[in-house]
């Protein structure tokens, strides 16, 4: 199945929410990814396999900073490049908005995604501790940036 790459609308919202709540232990609200949708300063991306939602992409750009607030693909279509084809097309977003730098926070215990934020280019700036809520209390945030 041919994967295709879109911007998100409202009629993709149930699909995105499903997604999110299979993904993330601290999944967005429907209003969180309404606003994000109906918002100028955001991006919200999806990959598609036919008419299934499998991978997106949710940023936002203020001033000449970005922030990469989530993104995630379907277990069953990972190691297939579909985050960083997203990743890809959110920085040609923020360089048409003349963005330096973006920035994201992520779970300390998501290796995969760690992984994956490294071999993009990104380096470790901080750490919260206990940010995100966890099946064994609390865990710490990472905190990463890129130049672009
Ligand atoms: C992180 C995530 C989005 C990566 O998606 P993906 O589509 O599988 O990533 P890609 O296929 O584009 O990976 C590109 C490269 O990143 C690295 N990478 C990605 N996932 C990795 C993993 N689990 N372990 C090690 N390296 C990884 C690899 O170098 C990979 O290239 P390769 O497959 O040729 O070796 C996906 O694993 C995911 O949804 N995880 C759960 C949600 C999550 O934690 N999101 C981030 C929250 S901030």
């Amino acid at each position: 199945m041919v994967n295709e790459l879109r911007p998100l609308t409202g009629a993709d919202l149930p699909a995105l929410l499903q997604l999110d709540q299979q993904l993330f232990l601290e999944p967005w609200s429907a209003d969180a990814f309404q606003r994000a949708l109906d918002t100028e300063r955001y991006l919200a991306l999806g990959v598609f396999a036919g008419a299934r939602l499998v991978g997106y992409l949710v940023g936002s750009a203020v001033a000449d900073e970005g922030e990469l607030l989530q993104i995630g693909v379907t277990p069953e279509s990972r190691r297939q490049g579909i985050a960083a084809v997203l990743l890809a097309e959110f920085r040609r977003w923020l360089s048409q908005r003349r963005v330096a730098a973006v920035f994201l926070e992520v779970r300390a215990s998501a290796r995969g995604a760690i992984a994956f934020y490294g071999q993009a280019g990104f380096t470790q700036i901080g750490r919260r501790k206990d940010y995100y809520l966890s099946s064994a209390g609390r865990e710490d945030a990472l905190l990463f940036s890129l130049t672009l």
